[in-house]
């Protein structure tokens, strides 16, 4: 079993991260396309509550705001990224509600949220799967009944029929990102070395995400308290072919709360 800092989600979200990350989290057209599938598989009333759980930067709720939507709550555990969508928010005149905390434990009123969006694999960082759960239980907690869940995923299968132990590229004319990949029974484990042609070595992280198969997720979120479970595969926004890492090839989970 691979070993990594099980805090390393707390770590790796940062200017640095939209840098290496940047083909899949900074670019416009794949959001909008991810959006289209939001609205496509959520159909949310421009009044409806939605909370984007583990948002980032609110790329998707930028997104969502500039189409029409009204009341968005935004969480993220990471500052830097809050700070980045707070300020891209303001210069736009865009209202959002940014709260900064640990998405098992949200500071939020149970049965208040119409739908809400998990996106860009943010889910499954944990190796102890009742951490996991968590994040499940409080969505069910704070969705009103009927209200929805959208979450995107690795998609277990891809991962491990085009299994790549190494790849690398060039995240711009200066930061070259080489990732060396482990599969293990619950997940992939992927050590990261991020290096500046000027600087050096920047970063050298290990990060973690469990691969799920439908049966388990079927499961978990029957488990959480969740029904109607739908499954989308193949969900792969970029329009250039290539090695994107765990958002290369996606499975969508879509369920209704009971
Ligand atoms: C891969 S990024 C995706 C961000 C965004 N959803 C997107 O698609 O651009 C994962 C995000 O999840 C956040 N995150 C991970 N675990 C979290 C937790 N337990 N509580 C709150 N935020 C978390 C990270 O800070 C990071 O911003």
């Amino acid at each position: 079993m691979s070993s990594f800092d099980p805090d390393w989600w707390r770590k790796i979200f940062d200017e640095l991260y939209l840098a290496t990350d940047a083909r899949s989290i900074a670019n416009d057209e794949i959001t909008r396309t991810e959006v289209d599938l939001i609205e496509k598989l959520l159909e949310p009333r421009p009044d409806d509550l939605i909370l984007d759980l583990c948002a980032g930067q609110g790329r998707h709720s930028l997104e969502l705001s500039r189409r029409g939507y009204e009341n968005i709550v935004l969480i993220d555990y990471s500052m830097p990224l809050l700070i980045l969508g707070y300020h891209v928010a303001r210069r736009q005149d865009i209202v959002l509600n940014f709260i900064r905390c640990d998405a098992r434990f949200l500071c939020l009123t149970e049965s208040s949220f119409d739908h809400v969006i998990i996106m860009g694999n943010s889910f499954g960082y944990f190796r102890n799967d009742a951490d996991n759960f968590a994040i499940l239980a409080e969505v069910a907690r704070i969705l009103k009944p009927g209200g929805k869940i959208l979450v995107d995923l690795i998609n277990r299968d891809y991962m491990m029929n085009q299994f790549r132990p190494q790849s690398w590229h060039e995240a711009d004319e200066d930061l070259v990102v080489c990732r060396d990949r482990t599969l293990d029974n619950e997940g992939i484990v992927v050590r990261e070395l991020v290096l500046s042609k000027q600087k050096g070595l920047l970063r050298d992280l290990t990060y973690f995400s469990r691969l799920y198969c439908k049966e388990e997720l079927n499961d978990i979120f029957r488990h959480a308290g969740f029904e109607k479970v739908c499954f989308l595969d193949e969900f792969a926004p970029h329009s250039i072919k290539a090695d994107y890492g765990m958002l290369t090839n996606r499975t969508i989970v879509s369920a209704i709360a009971g």
